[in-house]
């Protein structure tokens, strides 16, 4: 089994990419909603909240914890993961791995306030890739929208295009830096045209989970995904059925706070 985590439907965007290359594996994904947006939250708490989410991953015996969260990989390059005896695959390394082999020279981070704040992706990026500029913008307005459902609206164009205004305009790739932006993934299409590329980190994330996978020998489970929040259960299980295509396969809630 492996385990995911986010604090919200963002890590959903994970979950997808993983299910897709791995039908037969059982997934656990926690999201934890009771403690969204954490992109306003200061590092102490962050840090905190992600020593709780990887331990109870770890408790409930899967495999490996392949992270969904951007916000806490950010929090992780400063403080460090807590020991754990899953291997854990740190979301910001994949779009690093994906910037470096797709050889852009100019990118663009849109992400959460405290992920900018820490400098996590310009740093990790610049350790493989030493040549490439890399601008952090945060768009805090964002993950509020997708907890809400709001995809589709004025509104939510208007604050996409808000954010995007603020990345310097040369830049030939964006990366999709909070696990809630491939949501709004055709917002971003439309305004940034087709002249710059959208990376969305779950690709390599996704690869390189399948790749443990097979290096560890991890046995498939039972192709079913157990969705469990620390929020509203019955408002997770029907965003987890709107944005994952009716699957349901099974919903609790949980506190684990
Ligand atoms: N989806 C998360 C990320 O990838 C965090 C969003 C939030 O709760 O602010 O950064």
């Amino acid at each position: 089994m492996l385990g995911l985590f986010d604090s919200g439907l963002g890590g959903l965007t994970v979950v997808k990419r993983v299910r897709a290359l791995l039908p037969e594996h059982a997934l656990l994904f926690l999201a934890d909603q009771a403690h969204v947006p954490y992109g306003d939250r200061a590092p102490d708490d962050l840090h905190r909240l992600l020593v709780q989410n990887v331990r109870w991953l770890d408790q409930q015996g899967v495999d490996a914890i392949v992270m969904a969260c951007n916000t806490s990989c950010a929090i992780a390059d400063e403080f460090g993961y807590p020991e754990v005896r899953a291997p854990i695959l740190d979301l910001i390394e994949s779009a690093a791995i994906a910037i470096h082999d797709a050889g852009y020279r100019r990118v663009g981070v849109l992400a959460t306030a405290a992920t900018v704040e820490t400098g996590a992706y310009a740093k990790k990026i610049r350790a493989i890739a030493p040549h490439v500029r890399v601008d952090e913008v945060a768009a805090p307005a964002l993950v509020p929208l997708v907890e809400a459902g709001s995809l589709d609206g004025e509104a939510t164009r208007l604050a996409v295009a808000e954010a995007c205004a603020r990345l310097p305009r040369d830049v030939d790739a964006v990366i999709l830096a909070c696990t809630h932006y491939p949501v709004l993934d055709a917002h971003f299409a439309a305004i940034l045209g087709a002249g710059v590329a959208r990376i969305d980190p779950a690709i390599e994330q996704a690869g390189r989970t399948a790749a443990l996978v097979a290096a560890r020998s991890i046995a498939p489970g039972t192709g079913r995904t157990r969705y469990v929040t620390t929020g509203d259960g019955d408002a997770f299980r029907a965003s987890v059925q709107r944005l994952m295509g009716g699957a349901g396969d099974e919903v609790e809630r949980f506190q684990i706070h």
